[in-house]
């Protein structure tokens, strides 16, 4: 694990053409070898900060760097070091599970990829056998986050963004899910995530930040937490609670 971080976020803000500021100067960065997830209510702007990492969106001020690459003014470049997963993957529901796979591997530029490693990372992600050439149109929506994180897997970047992605998921689902990105941070992966689940972000992140109203206003590492009640915190910076941030304090 080095020490430099590979995603960051430098005084990003961005006020949406209709007036709403919703990131006000937000700063962080993830390692490699890093779960960084972000926490907040709905509206915080934890959307607004992934997309523009993924440069769907412009930052107002400030930037985002992917592996010092600007995000916004080398969009390409950036995009090719980083993976996305979204709540609600987009995938081809005509496409069979290994189709998706060979489309999407085939859009990443990689086209090393044999019928076997797409069966293995399937597998991987804990998709069994018997549903490889079945049409993902009937796939729940575990089955659907699971080939949205064999995609992301196969474009094999050093940068993994997650929006939301266990929501929705059966606790079984959610904790294999969990698994998944353990073991990808095992790799040396840089991963952002935003959840609302702040039980799972406590037992699988490195650091752990609250987004209010567009502000980081609490980022710790998750073992100085271990022995909080990281819900009751978190509705005491809800409700209002802007001292400083306990790592300044
Ligand atoms: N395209 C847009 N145009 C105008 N305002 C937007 C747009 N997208 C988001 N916003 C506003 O920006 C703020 C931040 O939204 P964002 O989607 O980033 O929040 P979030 O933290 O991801 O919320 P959630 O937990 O509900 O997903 C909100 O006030 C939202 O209404
Ligand atoms: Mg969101």
């Amino acid at each position: 694990m080095t020490d430099s971080p590979y995603l960051e976020a430098v005084a990003l803000s961005k006020r949406y053409e209709d007036g709403v500021l919703a990131l006000d100067r937000v700063s962080f960065g993830v390692r490699p070898g890093q779960i960084y997830a972000m926490l907040g209510a709905n509206g915080a702007g934890k959307t607004t900060t992934i997309n523009i990492f993924l440069n769907l969106i412009d930052p107002s001020e400030g930037e985002a760097r992917i592996g010092g690459i600007v995000t916004h003014r080398e969009p390409l470049e950036a995009k090719a070091h980083v993976a996305y997963v979204s709540e609600n993957v987009m995938l081809y529901g005509n496409f069979t599970a290994m189709q998706n796979l060979e489309f999407f591997a085939r859009l990443s530029g990689k086209h090393h990829y044999s019928r076997d490693d797409y069966h293995d990372i399937l597998r991987r992600v804990g998709l069994s056998d018997d549903v490889h050439y079945k049409k993902v149109r009937g796939f729940s929506k575990g089955m659907r986050q699971k080939c949205g994180i064999a995609i992301a897997i196969l474009k094999d970047a050093p940068a993994i963004l997650l929006d939301e992605p266990t929501s929705g998921l059966d606790p079984k689902a959610g904790w294999e899910f969990c698994r998944l990105l353990e073991s990808l941070r095992q790799e040396g992966k840089a991963i952002l995530m935003s959840t609302h689940d702040i039980f799972r972000a406590k037992e699988i992140a490195d650091t752990i930040a609250i987004m209010k109203e567009g502000r980081l206003v609490m980022e710790q590492p998750a073992g100085e937490l271990a022995h909080l009640d990281l819900e009751k915190l978190y509705m005491e910076y809800m409700a209002g609670h802007n001292g400083p941030m306990p790592a300044e304090a």
